[in-house]
């Protein structure tokens, strides 16, 4: 196994005295994609903000990050921007990352400059990136300004900018829900792909398992500042241990049918500050037993994950299926 390139642990954050991440340990290694899902206000955004520490203010941060061996958390400003350099980020909104006085093509040939090449070769890899990221007339596209282009075609334009500098690892923070569904696969497919020929790493969050387990090798599950359980994407949406990660999986809109109302997971999302030392799902746990607002576990390995539950092996058995349907029934 090659050394992870991204190593966290026991990271905890807080803003203004209030915990926002507790305990969160992960790892991903070189050429490996990992998937941070979670409900809104989980921790996901918050969680990558460390590793470039892009932090709110009366943000304090303790445990380790580190990248490739450097100590993230330990940086002095001055080192930052390089550190920041190394790193490829893709925001959900691309209008809000793009200059909109600057045509495609300044914008591309900047950040290919960035790295290191020059006017010449960097408007030739641009109009190849553009071109691997399906952009069907990459040099017409170049002249225009962000305005004339849809948020899809956008997007695309500021992952091609990412995947040009070559970062050797890319947080994708929710990089596609402002597309729509068919758009979204196909960009992300397209991310994947140049993410692999590269050999880069790949944080991607999301609140759709779904979409983790397609595009991504690991799926980690957050919820509450705290990481509940870690699995492979081939087993994780049939094998899904924590009651949480079965919420969000019984959440999922039915395939075959359309629904009037869109589930949901019952119950409203705690905030990490009030969930204390228990596990931060057991308010909403249709399982939870008396101890698991008191003490959240180690990680154990249950099946093909590891997990946070008290009541993981029950899980595993099958002994509550009844309470925790993998899909809901449909009727
Ligand atoms: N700028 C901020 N100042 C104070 N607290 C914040 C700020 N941004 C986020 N938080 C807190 O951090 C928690 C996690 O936020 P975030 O990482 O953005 O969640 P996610 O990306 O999973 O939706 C939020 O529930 C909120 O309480
Ligand atoms: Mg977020």
């Amino acid at each position: 196994m090659t050394d992870p390139l991204v190593e966290i642990d026991n990271l905890g954050l807080t803003i203004g005295g209030q915990p926002v991440l507790r305990g969160v340990s992960l790892s991903v290694a070189t050429g490996e994609s990992l998937g941070l899902v979670g409900e809104s206000g989980s921790g996901k955004s918050m969680t990558l903000r460390c590793l470039t520490r892009l932090l709110p203010p009366g943000a304090r941060a303790t445990g380790e990050v580190r990248l490739a061996g450097t100590d993230v958390l330990g940086l002095r400003e001055r080192q930052l921007r390089a550190h920041r350099q190394s790193i490829g980020m893709v925001f959900q909104d691309p209008r809000t990352a793009i200059n909109p006085l600057h045509t495609v093509g300044s914008y591309m040939v900047e950040r290919a400059k960035d790295s290191g090449s020059g006017l010449r070769d960097a408007t030739d890899r641009a109009l190849d990136v553009l071109q691997a990221m399906g952009i069907s007339d990459p040099q017409r596209r170049m002249d225009q300004y962000p305005f004339e282009l849809s948020g899809g075609l956008l997007q695309r334009v500021m992952i091609a900018s990412v995947v040009m500098e070559q970062p050797r690892l890319i947080l994708a923070d929710e990089p596609t829900t402002a597309l729509d569904v068919t758009t979204q696969a196909e960009v992300l497919r397209l991310l994947d792909g140049l993410r692999e020929k590269n050999s880069a790493a790949m944080i991607f969050v999301t609140h759709d398992l779904d979409l983790a387990a397609a595009v991504c090798d690991r799926i980690a599950v957050m919820y509450g500042g705290r990481i509940l359980e870690v699995g492979p994407a081939t087993t994780l949406p049939d094998a899904a241990v924590h009651p949480y990660t079965r919420a969000l999986l019984a959440a999922r809109p039915p395939l075959t049918h359309r629904l009037e109302t869109i589930p949901t997971v019952p119950g409203v999302p705690a905030p990490a500050a009030r969930t204390g030392d228990g596990c931060p799902f057991a308010a909403r746990c249709p399982v939870a037993l008396p101890v698991c607002s008191e003490t959240l576990p180690g990680m154990e390995t249950v099946g093909s994950s590891q997990v946070r539950c008290h009541r993981a092996s029950e899980v595993q058995s099958g002994a509550l299926d009844a309470e925790l349907p993998l899909r809901l029934e449909l009727q």
